[in-house]
């Protein structure tokens, strides 16, 4: 699983840069992969309203975003953190947050389903140096439509009032407990999860499929990986174009290898179609070998024959975990 921050304040060692890493280290206590983006450190131009994303789906400035969207599809739970800045996110934080609406697009316009948003979970951590009843009352409305757009459930928010310095949050009496105590109650019922990795050669056609069904069907039960021996540059277009078929996004997917994918990750079923001797063998795993043909190069309906035979066997691989 990951959990994935967005560190969303320009002082680096502020109030909002404290609390995320209290967030992530309690994570990373709990054996979670986590990932900071520090919006400081990304080159993300603000939304022109072109209307790209409606008509297409995709957005067209080429920028930091185009890797920001596919980690907000891989990650289980987002953690947006900023300071109150007039009642609102940072600047740095509200392009990242208006350049979401390609994923409203994917979502509302064209109807794709992005599997992890049956599961995914958003919050929001934020300070501010006043004490107003009404301080956070903005920002929360933003979090909740943004989380909506990435596809996330919002889960609710940690605010601090009176905290101006750089630094001070620290010595708030409850903020930091709290905050962990937040972690521990959203990150565990994700750890309860089975893991399975579906491998194949260049994870970008089979392993890809079998991964995206699997967390369709039972994404709340199992953590879904997949990974390729020798993983290709890119998903294959062909069969992006057959999930969409079947209303699953695979957009902003990348094809990962087994390294990157066990690094600190352990699965518990094994599912190989097809990469022989680059399957790895972990002790103590069981292992399940699926006979389906490499559709590469291949029609699109030999895709959507591979594609039909994957589905079906995940329902019966996910029925048998019940
Ligand atoms: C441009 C700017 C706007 C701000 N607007 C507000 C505000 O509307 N309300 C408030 O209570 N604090 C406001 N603040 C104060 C910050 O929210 C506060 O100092 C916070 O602790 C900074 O957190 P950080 O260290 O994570 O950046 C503002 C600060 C700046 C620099």
């Amino acid at each position: 699983m990951l959990v994935l921050c967005v560190q969303g304040s320009p002082r680096k060692e502020g109030n909002t840069a404290i609390m995320i890493d209290e967030f992530m280290n309690e994570a990373k206590k709990l054996g979670v992969r986590t990932h900071k983006i520090e919006v400081t450190q990304k080159r993300v131009y603000p939304c022109i309203e072109c209307d790209v994303c409606e008509k297409k789906g995709l957005c067209a400035i080429e920028d930091d975003m185009q890797e920001i969207y596919g980690l907000f599809r891989r990650a289980d739970i987002v953690v947006i953190g900023t300071p109150v800045f007039f009642y609102g996110a940072t600047a740095h934080l509200k392009v990242i947050i208006d350049r979401s609406q390609t994923l409203w697009s994917r979502k509302y316009v064209h109807k794709l389903n992005d599997p992890g948003r049956q599961w995914r979970k958003g919050f929001m951590l934020t300070v501010g140096a006043t004490k107003g009843k009404n301080l956070f009352d903005g920002l929360s409305l933003t979090a909740k439509y943004f989380f909506d757009a990435i596809g996330a459930e919002y889960a609710g928010f940690l605010g601090y009032r009176r905290i101006e310095v750089s630094g001070a949050i620290k010595d708030h009496h409850t903020a930091m407990r709290e905050i962990r105590d937040k972690a521990d109650e959203l990150i565990e019922p994700f750890c309860k999860r089975k893991n399975v990795l579906f491998i194949c050669n260049e994870n970008a056609c089979r392993s890809q499929m079998a991964a995206a069904f699997a967390r369709v069907m039972a994404g709340d039960r199992c953590d879904v990986q997949s990974a390729g021996s020798v993983p290709a540059d890119d998903i294959n277009p062909v069969m992006v174009e057959t999930m969409a078929e079947k209303g699953i996004d695979m957009a902003y997917i990348k094809p990962l290898g087994l390294d990157q994918v066990m690094d600190g990750w352990t699965p518990n079923l094994i599912v190989s179609m097809g990469c022989g001797e680059g399957c790895p063998y972990v002790p103590g795993v069981s292992t399940e070998e699926w006979n389906l043909s490499d559709p590469r190069g291949k029609s699109i309906d030999f895709m959507r024959d591979v594609r039909d035979e994957i589905e079906d066997r995940v329902r019966k691989l996910v029925a048998s975990f019940a």
